[in-house]
């Protein structure tokens, strides 16, 4: 009697237990499947805005520029007669100023032509030209040899080092900025380090409504790559990126 008690509860326990593991199984499979979904969702995301953008940004700039200044010509070319008119045409003159101003930054933002046109060394370098006008950041570059990436890459790169320059500026209140590129054998390295106060990165990637960071972190794994990102409070932020090199067959 106790025996078959004994066996049925063994029966059963075994029973349970590969209930239970099914079930524990089953949401942790659902639980990796529906992270990688997410990415692949993001991922689609940034490939689709980065190709609207691009496209916006020619648009903009090859078509809608040259119209605008060829507008601004003929307005110059008008010699009127009265005071009145002569007035009204300088205005019309420095509004048009103000608009074409605003498209090239606009254009820009969307997407550097520089970027489009002379590749990412440049790019990065006007960027930071322009970022040391308005900012009271030290910022060096350092790239010793060309790097001849493809177009998306090069993009990607871009975006991420924008990203991590303006972080610096809005958040660590540092003095200097190191921002390095180079080949090493089969891969990019991208290092960056600021010498601001620095954050708990574990910690911010949780609870940060921020999409700087996330947005980092899933163009790195579009490229492939892998990343360190060192930061602590009082002790400055450095990323260590390392992409796969894939040489840009018409670069
Ligand atoms: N270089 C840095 N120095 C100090 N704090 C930083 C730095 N980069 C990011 N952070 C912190 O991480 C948070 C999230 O950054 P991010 O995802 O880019 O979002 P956002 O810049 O929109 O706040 C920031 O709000 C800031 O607290
Ligand atoms: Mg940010």
């Amino acid at each position: 009697m106790n025996d078959s008690i004994f066996y049925i509860t063994v029966v059963i326990s075994i029973l349970l237990g590969i209930i239970l593991t099914f079930f524990i199984v089953s949401i942790v499979r659902y639980h990796k499947r529906y992270i990688k979904l997410q990415r692949e969702r993001i991922h689609a995301e940034i490939t689709i805005q980065e190709n609207e953008r691009r496209r916006i940004a020619t648009d903009l700039h090859d078509s809608l520029g040259p119209l605008l200044s060829s507008v601004k010509l003929q307005i110059n070319s008008i010699e009127p007669a009265a005071k009145e008119d002569e007035k009204i045409v300088t205005k019309a003159g420095q509004y048009l100023d103000e608009i074409i101003n605003n498209l090239k930054e606009i254009s820009y933002n969307l997407l550097p032509k520089t970027l489009q046109r002379k590749g990412l060394s440049e790019a990065i370098r006007e960027f930071i030209r322009n970022v040391r006008t308005r900012q009271p950041i030290s910022i060096d570059y350092y790239q010793p040899h060309a790097l001849l990436l493809l177009p998306e890459q090069e993009t990607h790169i871009f975006r991420m080092i924008q990203e991590i320059v303006h972080n610096s500026i809005k958040h660590s209140g540092a003095k200097n900025l190191e921002i390095a590129i180079k080949r090493e054998k089969k891969d990019i390295l991208i290092l960056t380090k600021d010498d601001g106060k620095g954050f708990d990165a574990e910690k911010i990637k949780k609870n940060s409504a921020g999409l700087g960071l996330k947005s980092i972190e899933s163009r790195i794994e579009i490229l492939k790559g892998s990343y360190i990102l060192q930061s602590a409070p009082d002790k400055g932020t450095s990323y260590f990126i390392r992409i796969p090199f894939i040489e840009n067959p018409g670069g």
